[in-house]
């Protein structure tokens, strides 16, 4: 086995003989001259799927056997057949149909370029890896964001902030020599997954990457991905012209300072003519930005967006901004900085917005900016690293946390307008649009650490192509292509991932607590934490919990924050009576013997939840144990040994949490929930 190295691109042989027969006849032809790199590389997944899970070599042809041929191209191949393709797919959109040309019946696969192709064979493969009949075929699919990036918090040193798995992929020491095939093999997953733009280094960023030596580099990952139909992006510091350039200053309004990166919007493009453009992160946690200048983020945004305007980059500016010189609620800063600036940034800057207005937490509110800033292009920043989510010893399938965000209802545009469409530009059809996920990927064997931490990319890309995939649907495509196709390991393991991201929450912090891991490393429990060295780095500034309660009160009496929501949302989370237990102590101040609508205490309902969510990680690894047999043994004995230590950990978290909350609460655990349902 290869330990999980192939991801879900494992192509696992057809197990059932009557499938593989009507397979492989249905496809004892095929129709693809390939004469570009994209559509070589299309084709050479196509054979080696069909190959490694057939045993099937098809052969090549120039007309159609009937009922026994796959026709595959673009426009130029497909008019010779007499085939249409569609404007309505779109560039990176594909058909895949089972049609008659001229009385002869065959599989198709069309797209309107090579990058649509790619897709469409990807997803072709992908039927036959779940099993699904190709005999009735009629599909059209397209995706629904325009970027659909990772971001990789790579440092140039090859350490990865906050990554789990390893080190960073990239070998810079030996780029451009060296080409690693694991670039290959890490741009034909996310082609796989419809993923366009890789930022291959950290927001943090080192101005060095701009350096004509690393632009050397950068190129020949350029070359890897673009193949794939992937945009490469760099992260860029805004001091660089200081830095890097020698200049005095890096005002975005000096000429000098705008041409330094006129000048080096140049260069790049001469090494990399399709390059993607800047993710900045600017005047955040430290790092130099326009503020620095007295100037705007829209003025920062827009100097770097002119830059690469000739070239048709972008700029994908981040709203993740706090500061601990501001006395107000941490929550409320990037509202208050970014709202004030809609309509004034230039059309190829994209402001990225993390999903909650905190950091990452196992749950938050969707961001108050999504939905109030009508003429801004807002991307959607998730975090697939699990820096909050147990890092990759913890099961934590992401995506039911991605559709609670994206499925959110802002009102900002009335009844329905939620999060999802506030992203895809449904309100304001002139936007560009995006999802970024912050990469969980290193060098380790299996790239992410978990081996269930590979569902969380897999996901990510499938919701930026269209976030209204069920994550159900997901997770079991996800668990076939992976491991086997046997129901008996699919359904309970799929039924355990929907859960897994509740039961993390419920053992780290449940009923809307937020921010309370330990300093620094973010890892295992720390609601005691009050000397961070900045008081918005405490929990204790989060969770406010005394003698009289728990919560942070964000309604009128407290911050306010959530005067930034539309007033139905603010309506809805502001009254006790309708804001959902999920969110309670995000926005409220409460007593420990409030009654919860499950009629017990405020008190017990904690205990109650850190209770449960250690006890669903035994009953998770519970039926693990009963997976034995039904996969490879490395990757069961792997994920056995993993959920061990997960178990270990919820109930350090569960009991650090309970026995200090208790120290306020004063109150007793034991009472707290029937004992049938103590672990
Ligand atoms: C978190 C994380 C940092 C990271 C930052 C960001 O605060 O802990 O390591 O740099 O997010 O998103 O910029």
């Amino acid at each position: 086995a290869d330990n999980g190295y192939k991801l879900w691109l494992e192509y696992n042989k057809v197990g059932n003989p009557q499938l593989a027969v009507a397979y492989r006849q249905q496809l004892s032809y095929v129709i693809f001259p390939a004469a570009s790199d994209r559509l070589k590389a299309a084709k050479f997944e196509l054979l080696t799927g069909l190959d490694e899970m057939l045993t099937l070599k098809p052969v090549d042809a120039k007309s159609i056997t009937n009922g026994q041929t796959i026709i595959i191209g673009t426009p130029q191949l497909l008019k010779s057949f007499s085939i249409a393709v569609p404007d309505s797919i779109g560039g990176e959109g594909y058909l895949i149909k089972t049609t008659l040309i001229g009385q002869k019946k065959c599989i198709l696969i069309a797209a309107n370029s090579d990058v649509g192709v790619i897709y469409g064979v990807f997803n072709f493969l992908k039927l036959i890896q779940i099993n699904q009949s190709i005999s009735k075929l009629n599909i059209s699919d397209h995706p629904r964001m325009m970027y659909r990036v990772l971001d990789h918090w790579d440092n140039l040193n090859r350490t990865v902030e906050r990554g789990y798995a390893g080190s960073s992929i990239w070998n810079w020491h030996k780029l451009p020599g060296v080409i690693d095939q694991r670039y290959i093999d890490y741009a034909r997953a996310n082609a796989s997954v419809g993923i366009n733009g890789s930022v291959v280094n950290n927001v943090n960023a080192d101005a060095l990457i701009l350096s004509p030596q690393y632009l050397l580099k950068v190129q020949a990952l350029a070359n890897v991905f673009r193949t794939y139909g992937i945009k490469i992006y760099l992260s860029v510091k805004f001091s660089s012209p200081v830095e890097l350039g020698g200049l005095k200053t890096a005002d975005p309004l000096d000429p000098a300072v705008k041409k330094w990166w006129a000048d080096k919007a140049d260069e790049i493009y001469s090494y990399i003519p399709d390059f993607g453009g800047f993710l900045v992160k600017a005047n955040s946690e430290g790092q130099p930005g326009p503020q620095s200048y007295g100037r705007t983020h829209a003025d920062g945004a827009n100097m770097l967006a002119d830059a690469l305007e000739p070239h048709h980059g972008i700029v994908m500016w981040r709203a993740f901004v706090y500061d601990n010189k501001v006395p107000d609620d941490r929550f409320k800063q990037a509202y208050n900085e970014f709202k004030p600036l809609d309509g004034k940034f230039k059309d190829n800057v994209i402001v990225q917005v993390k999903n909650g207005p905190i950091d990452f937490q196992p749950r938050e509110p969707f961001h108050p900016l999504f939905g109030a800033m009508p003429n801004t292009p807002l991307m959607m920043e998730f975090q697939l690293t699990q820096e909050y989510l147990g890092f990759s010893t913890h099961l934590v399938y992401e995506a039911p946390l991605f559709a609670e965000c994206l499925q959110s209802d802002t009102y900002t545009h009335g009844k329905g307008s939620t999060v999802a469409r506030v992203i895809k530009g449904d309100f304001n059809k002139k936007l560009i649009t995006g999802m970024a996920g912050v990469a969980n990927i290193g060098a380790d064997l299996n790239w992410c650490g978990h081996p269930f931490a590979q569902a969380n990319w897999y996901a990510f890309g499938r919701t930026a192509w269209n976030s209204d995939q069920s994550p159900a649907v997901i997770a079991d495509d996800w668990l076939r292509m992976t491991f086997t196709d046997d129901e008996n390991f699919v359904s309970p393991v799929k039924k355990f991932m929907l859960q897994s991201r509740e039961n993390t929450v419920n053992y780290m912090a449940p009923l809307g607590l937020h921010h309370i891991m330990g300093v620094s490393t973010h890892y295992g429990p720390g609601p005691w934490v009050d000397n961070a060295g900045r008081p918005d780095w405490n929990a204790t500034y989060y969770h406010k919990a005394d003698s009289s309660g728990i919560g942070f009160d964000r309604t009128g009496t407290g911050s306010n924050a959530l005067a930034q929501y539309a007033p139905e949302v603010k309506a809805r989370w502001e009254s006790l009576q309708t804001c959902p237990d999920e969110y309670l102590l995000w926005f409220h101040h409460l007593s420990w013997t409030y009654k919860m609508s499950s009629g017990r205490s405020l008190w017990d309902e904690l205990v109650y939840h850190y209770y449960a969510g250690a006890e669903s990680v035994k009953q998770m690894s519970r039926t693990w144990e009963k997976m034995e047999g039904k996969i490879d043994a490395e990757r069961f004995s792997e994920v056995k040994q993993l959920m061990q230590v997960q178990l270990n950990e919820a109930i350090t978290w569960r009991d650090a949490c309970v026995l200090y909350f208790q120290t306020f609460s004063k109150m007793p655990i034991e009472t707290t929930y029937p004992k049938s349902q103590h672990p």
